[in-house]
Protein backbone atom coordinates (compact mmCIF):
# COMPACT_ATOMS: atom_id res chain seq x y z
CA UNK A 1 0.00 0.00 0.00
CA UNK A 2 2.51 2.81 1.37
CA UNK A 3 5.75 1.81 -0.07
CA UNK A 4 8.70 3.68 2.50
CA UNK A 5 10.98 5.51 0.29
CA UNK A 6 14.62 3.83 0.92
CA UNK A 7 17.12 6.97 2.23
CA UNK A 8 16.28 9.51 4.64
CA UNK A 9 12.49 10.09 5.00
CA UNK A 10 11.31 10.23 7.94
CA UNK A 11 6.95 9.33 7.84
CA UNK A 12 5.18 11.73 9.38
CA UNK A 13 2.17 10.24 8.90
CA UNK A 14 -0.80 8.33 7.01
CA UNK A 15 -4.27 8.85 6.44
CA UNK A 16 -6.75 6.57 4.81
CA UNK A 17 -9.87 8.12 3.46
CA UNK A 18 -13.11 6.62 1.23
CA UNK A 19 -12.80 7.52 -2.25
CA UNK A 20 -15.44 10.09 -2.20
CA UNK A 21 -15.41 13.99 -2.76
CA UNK A 22 -16.21 14.68 0.71
CA UNK A 23 -12.85 13.10 1.93
CA UNK A 24 -11.04 15.89 0.22
CA UNK A 25 -11.66 18.43 2.97
CA UNK A 26 -10.14 16.32 5.87
CA UNK A 27 -7.17 15.60 3.34
CA UNK A 28 -6.58 19.05 3.99
CA UNK A 29 -7.38 19.08 7.81
CA UNK A 30 -4.69 16.44 8.11
CA UNK A 31 -2.09 18.24 6.00
CA UNK A 32 -2.12 21.24 8.15
CA UNK A 33 -2.12 19.64 11.80
CA UNK A 34 0.84 17.35 10.58
CA UNK A 35 2.91 20.36 8.88
CA UNK A 36 1.97 23.10 10.98
CA UNK A 37 4.12 24.29 13.17
CA UNK A 38 6.50 21.50 13.50
CA UNK A 39 7.47 21.70 10.06
CA UNK A 40 6.05 24.72 8.44
CA UNK A 41 5.04 27.94 10.11
CA UNK A 42 1.16 29.14 10.28
CA UNK A 43 0.86 31.07 6.73
CA UNK A 44 3.75 29.34 5.44
CA UNK A 45 2.50 29.65 0.90
CA UNK A 46 4.31 26.00 1.15
CA UNK A 47 1.61 25.18 2.84
CA UNK A 48 -0.63 26.12 0.61
CA UNK A 49 0.68 24.81 -2.48
CA UNK A 50 0.97 21.46 -0.88
CA UNK A 51 -2.61 21.64 -0.25
CA UNK A 52 -3.47 22.69 -3.45
CA UNK A 53 -1.54 19.89 -4.86
CA UNK A 54 -2.90 16.88 -2.38
CA UNK A 55 -6.05 17.51 -3.27
CA UNK A 56 -5.14 17.85 -6.69
CA UNK A 57 -3.98 13.97 -6.84
CA UNK A 58 -7.11 12.77 -4.26
CA UNK A 59 -9.75 14.25 -7.12
CA UNK A 60 -7.79 12.60 -9.40
CA UNK A 61 -8.10 9.27 -7.76
CA UNK A 62 -11.68 9.49 -6.77
CA UNK A 63 -12.99 10.58 -10.21
CA UNK A 64 -10.06 8.82 -12.55
CA UNK A 65 -9.40 5.35 -10.78
CA UNK A 66 -11.45 2.41 -8.70
CA UNK A 67 -10.78 4.17 -5.43
CA UNK A 68 -13.92 6.50 -6.54
CA UNK A 69 -15.91 3.45 -6.99
CA UNK A 70 -16.69 2.19 -3.74
CA UNK A 71 -12.51 2.27 -3.03
CA UNK A 72 -9.91 4.36 -0.97
CA UNK A 73 -7.35 6.80 -1.05
CA UNK A 74 -4.21 6.53 1.38
CA UNK A 75 -1.99 9.94 2.00
CA UNK A 76 1.09 9.82 3.43
CA UNK A 77 3.43 12.71 4.89
CA UNK A 78 7.55 12.16 4.75
CA UNK A 79 10.10 14.42 5.77
CA UNK A 80 13.82 14.84 4.72
CA UNK A 81 16.64 16.97 5.16
CA UNK A 82 15.46 20.32 3.14
CA UNK A 83 12.05 18.77 1.93
CA UNK A 84 8.41 17.69 2.68
CA UNK A 85 6.97 15.40 0.54
CA UNK A 86 3.09 14.12 -0.16
CA UNK A 87 2.33 10.93 -1.89
CA UNK A 88 -1.39 9.81 -3.08
CA UNK A 89 -1.96 6.20 -3.55
CA UNK A 90 -5.10 4.79 -5.35
CA UNK A 91 -6.72 1.55 -6.35
CA UNK A 92 -5.86 2.00 -10.05
CA UNK A 93 -6.95 2.29 -13.23
CA UNK A 94 -6.70 -1.03 -15.22
CA UNK A 95 -3.27 0.24 -15.88
CA UNK A 96 -3.59 3.71 -16.94
CA UNK A 97 -1.23 5.92 -15.37
CA UNK A 98 -1.48 9.63 -13.96
CA UNK A 99 -0.08 11.44 -17.91
CA UNK A 100 0.27 15.42 -18.24
CA UNK A 101 -2.06 16.33 -21.24
CA UNK A 102 -0.99 18.08 -23.52
CA UNK A 103 -3.85 20.68 -24.57
CA UNK A 104 -5.02 21.20 -21.42
CA UNK A 105 -8.73 23.25 -22.33
CA UNK A 106 -11.34 24.93 -19.40
CA UNK A 107 -12.37 21.68 -18.87
CA UNK A 108 -10.18 19.45 -17.87
CA UNK A 109 -6.11 18.23 -18.10
CA UNK A 110 -5.20 21.39 -16.12
CA UNK A 111 -4.68 19.52 -12.46
CA UNK A 112 -1.23 17.85 -13.18
CA UNK A 113 0.18 20.62 -15.05
CA UNK A 114 -0.84 22.61 -11.44
CA UNK A 115 1.04 20.16 -9.63
CA UNK A 116 4.34 20.56 -12.16
CA UNK A 117 4.28 24.50 -11.48
CA UNK A 118 3.98 24.05 -7.69
CA UNK A 119 6.17 21.19 -6.51
CA UNK A 120 10.06 20.85 -6.76
CA UNK A 121 9.73 17.58 -8.76
CA UNK A 122 6.41 14.85 -8.84
CA UNK A 123 5.88 11.29 -10.32
CA UNK A 124 3.80 8.32 -10.16
CA UNK A 125 5.12 4.80 -9.05
CA UNK A 126 2.74 1.69 -9.82
CA UNK A 127 2.15 -0.95 -6.78
CA UNK A 128 0.72 -3.96 -8.67
CA UNK A 129 -2.60 -2.75 -9.88
CA UNK A 130 -2.91 0.55 -7.51
CA UNK A 131 -0.97 3.84 -8.18
CA UNK A 132 1.03 6.21 -5.75
CA UNK A 133 1.48 9.77 -6.54
CA UNK A 134 4.46 11.79 -4.88
CA UNK A 135 5.79 15.69 -5.08
CA UNK A 136 8.54 17.25 -3.21
CA UNK A 137 8.72 20.21 -2.05
CA UNK A 138 11.66 21.98 -0.91
CA UNK A 139 11.73 23.22 2.71
CA UNK A 140 13.95 26.16 4.22
CA UNK A 141 14.70 25.80 7.38
CA UNK A 142 15.82 29.27 8.64
CA UNK A 143 13.21 31.15 6.31
CA UNK A 144 10.01 28.37 7.53
CA UNK A 145 11.64 28.23 11.11
CA UNK A 146 10.78 24.04 10.49
CA UNK A 147 12.43 21.78 12.32
CA UNK A 148 13.01 18.91 9.96
N1 LIG B 1 -4.20 8.62 -10.20
C1 LIG B 1 -4.40 8.46 -11.53
N2 LIG B 1 -4.50 7.21 -12.07
C2 LIG B 1 -4.70 7.03 -13.39
N3 LIG B 1 -4.79 8.06 -14.29
C3 LIG B 1 -4.70 9.31 -13.82
C4 LIG B 1 -4.49 9.58 -12.42
N4 LIG B 1 -4.40 10.93 -12.25
C5 LIG B 1 -4.55 11.46 -13.47
N5 LIG B 1 -4.74 10.51 -14.42
C6 LIG B 1 -4.86 10.70 -15.88
O1 LIG B 1 -4.09 11.84 -16.21
C7 LIG B 1 -4.90 12.79 -16.89
C8 LIG B 1 -4.45 14.20 -16.57
O2 LIG B 1 -4.75 14.51 -15.21
P1 LIG B 1 -5.07 16.02 -14.81
O3 LIG B 1 -5.29 16.04 -13.34
O4 LIG B 1 -4.01 16.90 -15.37
O5 LIG B 1 -6.40 16.35 -15.60
P2 LIG B 1 -7.92 15.97 -15.26
O6 LIG B 1 -8.03 15.35 -13.90
O7 LIG B 1 -8.44 15.18 -16.42
O8 LIG B 1 -8.67 17.40 -15.28
P3 LIG B 1 -8.55 18.58 -14.16
O9 LIG B 1 -7.51 18.16 -13.18
O10 LIG B 1 -8.15 19.81 -14.95
O11 LIG B 1 -9.91 18.68 -13.58
C9 LIG B 1 -6.33 12.47 -16.45
O12 LIG B 1 -7.28 12.89 -17.41
C10 LIG B 1 -6.29 10.96 -16.32
O13 LIG B 1 -6.47 10.35 -17.57
MG1 LIG C 1 -7.17 16.30 -12.25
Amino acid sequence: MITREAGELRLLGVLTLPGVERSVRYARLFLRDTLVPDHLAPGDELLDDMVLVVDEFACNGIRHTASGRGGKIHISLWSGPGVLRAEVSDDGADGARPALRDAPDDESGRGLHIVAALASRWGHRPDGTRTTVWADFRVHPRAHGARI
